[in-house]
């Protein structure tokens, strides 16, 4: 073993910077560009690995599993090295790690930072006892397309939602300190845009104005980043012409001097050699150029920093001192985690993965995640004493490894509760269950299973059909331009509704479906994402009334593809929409004459509106909202108003509602959109039970980009609503004073 360079026992003081700044005094150029790469352990720990780390060659790895073998390279990097820098070890942590949470959207869907919080610090500890200290979440994206695969991954279409719950995940992934040793260092991703690629497919173009930039994309990072995220992901994307991972405007402007982040930024898996390939640089050395000049502090996985950086100091196209500069960035993060102290992991200082605890975290995710559409003639909950014979039917009634969703490397399939397994374990013998998959999986397009599902319908009083898609069909890469039921689903459901029994259909998916014509086959109608290793639990629980919905969709249902992109907070136009405008194309008269006068925006096969709007999901019980009252008509800037509103439980269950709060900025220096969510709150009411609920909006609240790019809250007019999604109709105004 070499002769290692003691790094933090024998400095002269424990400041966290003085450290970081010793060590790089220390380092040679080699050493430096190590620390600024991110290498795969796909290959487990291969020779060229262990001497690449032996000589100080690599700063993370990510893709490499299994306690002993982390221990190991750690070990190397501590012992082997010449200055002992451990190593970040990255993996992609999205929801959950052996035990599995619902997919990032289906949370979203529980408008419950303090659940996801739980969930990620539970994420956290499972895969902290395994070695890993740095996860490549929250995705905080925005996206308004459902074709996007990734949309799996986000936490939904708005600003203020994704700012909250992304806030949430940072801070339960990162702990209350990041040296806990039970924190991993969170990632936010992927700066920026990445959400609009044009036509909703993965890794293609974005064009988005600065004022939508700032306005729309930008907030969930400023809040990850003033919640003291660690690390920040570059997107693959192409942004208005400069590659996110070359895009200083990105990096440098807004990051660094407008945000003041001090952790580290690192590029998307081989995204500084992409920059060659988007004809942004002509070669890896510009490449590498590019990234540096933007700000990348770490390369991940492509070599352009590791094979040029040398060179590009040589030729004087770069300072050292910026090089410098990224490696404290990175060096910073590290002694933050405490690795330099304590490198190993010892599974025994660690709860065990999996516990009961955690699982019923991930119940209680599961459940607040699904979001009940439909529910006509109130066909849920089912009422045990009213079934004799149930059917279940669908390709996603008990397969463990679907229901886990994108992103599950390291998930225990063997540890998922299906919804079959999870109803029968609750219905025992007292109903006689007749199982039929009806179609081998999601996408099939047979009829094979048809009759055997027919069959077990037409025996059963009550039918219960799990439909959806499989975790393949969403995630990176797995975009659709056709976003209905896969395969021969709706002809299955069509069959069986026309046996007129009661049916349920429980849809698991990565992404909110076009469920036009699906929605008519079926009485209720429970939307489960893709909803983890509890998911079986959390569904029968609901479907059999031991828990009401909570679940409101962080996204809107788009009736048909060509309705996106569709979102609630657009603008009004010059010519908004109003019900009685809507004409369908089959009303229109052969030969009419063509005029522009009266018209309006909106599709003539679609109409206006979208199957469900952003914020909707009903309960079993109903509630009422009531006497809305602002603590003041007009307020100064600078203060706060406090919005009150009553609520009831008018039904016959206690339940929870999602109670939401809406502005809109009447008129602005620019155009504003019709609404945006400014709060919400999780509210519990007993049977007749009428709470008063308060919101606090300060006038920084209202603030929003102009067009100069300033950050202002502008005095006028502002209307109010607040009620259970965004087409709630409670409204009050009222002014900010000149
Ligand atoms: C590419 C994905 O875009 C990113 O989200 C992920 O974290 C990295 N690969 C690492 O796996």
């Amino acid at each position: 073993m070499k002769q290692k360079e003691q790094t933090c026992i024998d400095l002269k003081t424990d400041r966290l910077l003085d450290r970081v700044n010793d060590l790089v005094e220390r380092m040679t150029l080699s050493e430096k560009i190590g620390q600024m790469s991110q290498v795969t352990g796909m290959g487990g720990l291969t020779d060229n690995l262990r001497l690449a780390i032996q000589q100080g060659k690599v700063g993370s790895i990510l893709n490499e599993v299994g306690l002993e073998s982390l221990n190991e390279i750690q070990r190397i990097a501590m012992e082997e090295s010449r200055l002992g820098i451990p190593l970040l070890i990255g993996r992609d942590v999205i929801h959950g790690f052996r035990t599995m949470l619902p997919i990032p959207l289906g949370q979203a869907a529980s408008w419950n930072p303090e659940l996801i919080k739980k969930g990620a610090r539970m994420a956290a500890i499972e895969a902290a006892s395994e070695g890993i200290n740095w996860t490549f979440a929250p995705m905080i994206d925005i996206t308004r397309d459902p074709r996007w695969g990734r949309i799996a991954e986000t936490l939904g279409e708005d600003t203020h939602l994704t700012s909250v719950l992304g806030t949430a995940m940072v801070e339960g992934f990162q702990g209350e300190k990041l040296s806990q040793g039970d924190s991993i260092a969170a990632c936010v991703k992927h700066y920026a845009g990445y959400g609009y690629s044009e036509s909703g497919k993965d890794y293609a173009y974005v064009n988005i104005s600065e004022s939508e930039l700032r306005n729309v994309v930008l907030p969930p990072f400023r809040a990850c980043v003033d919640a003291g995220v660690a690390t920040l992901m570059t997107a693959f994307s192409d942004l208005n012409g400069i590659p996110a991972s070359g895009n200083e405007f990105l990096l440098k402007k807004v990051l660094r001097e407008e945000w003041g982040f001090s952790g580290f930024v690192v590029s998307d898996w081989d995204a500084v050699k992409e920059l060659k390939v988007h004809g942004f640089a002509e070669d890896n050395k510009m490449a590498a150029f590019e990234a540096l000049q933007a700000g990348v502090d770490m390369e991940m996985v492509s070599t352009c920093y590791q094979g040029h950086i040398a060179t590009l100091l040589r030729e004087g196209l770069i300072e050292e001192k910026i090089i410098d500069q990224y490696v404290r960035n990175i060096l910073r993060v590290k002694f933050e985690l405490g690795l330099f102290e304590n490198p190993y992991t010892k599974a025994a200082d660690f709860p065990v993965s999996g516990n009961p605890e955690f699982l019923q975290i991930a119940k209680q995710a599961a459940l607040e995640s699904c979001v009940l559409l439909k529910n006509d003639y109130d066909k849920l909950p089912l009422r045990l004493e009213n079934i004799q014979n149930l059917a279940i039917i669908g390709p996603m009634a008990d397969d463990a490894y679907e229901q886990m969703g994108t992103w599950t490397f390291d998930g225990k399939e063997e540890w998922c509760q299906t919804p079959l397994q999870a109803i029968r374990a609750m219905v025992g013998d007292r109903v006689n269950i007749h199982v039929a998959k009806g179609l081998e999986t999601t996408r099939t397009k047979n009829r094979d299973g048809f009759e055997a599902a027919l069959e077990a319908a037409r025996k059963s009083d009550t039918v219960l059909l799990f439909m959806g898609e499989e975790a393949i069909l969403s995630g990176e890469a797995h975009c659709r331009a056709d976003i209905n039921l896969p395969g021969f689903q709706n002809e299955l459901l069509k069959e069986i509704a026309q046996l007129g029994k009661s049916t349920v259909l429980v849809i698991m998916a990565g992404r909110p479906l076009t469920l036009g014509e699906t929605k008519d086959y079926a009485n209720a109608l429970l939307y489960a994402w893709h909803p983890g290793t509890m998911g079986g639990p959390a569904i029968a629980d609901l479907i059999f009334g031991k828990a009401s919905p909570v679940g409101k969709t962080p996204v809107t249902f788009p009736k048909v593809v060509g309705q996106i992109p569709i979102y609630y907070n657009q603008r009004n136009t010059g010519r908004p929409t109003r019900e009685e405008d809507i004409t369908f194309m089959n009303d229109i008269p052969v030969r009419a004459a063509q005029t522009s006068l009266g018209n309006t925006s909106f599709h003539l096969d679609a109409g206006l509106e979208p199957l469900y709007p952003f914020g909707f999901g009903l309960s079993y019980t109903t509630f009422h909202y009531h006497n809305i009252q602002l603590s003041a008509e007009q307020i100064n800037l600078g203060e706060t108003l406090e919005i009150k509103v009553e609520l009831s439980n008018t039904g016959s269950r206690a339940a929870t509602e999602i109670t939401q709060l809406y502005v809109r900025d009447i008129v602005g220096n620019i155009t504003r959109p019709i609404r945006e969510l400014k709060g919400f709150q999780q509210v519990h009411l007993a049977v007749g039970e009428t709470k008063t609920i308060a919101f606090q909006l300060h006038t920084k609240d209202l603030a929003f980009y102009n067009r100069k790019m300033d950050l202002v809250t502008e005095p006028g007019q502002f209307n109010i609503w607040v009620g259970g999604d965004s087409n709630a109709s409670l409204q009050a105004s009222f002014w900010i004073k000149k």
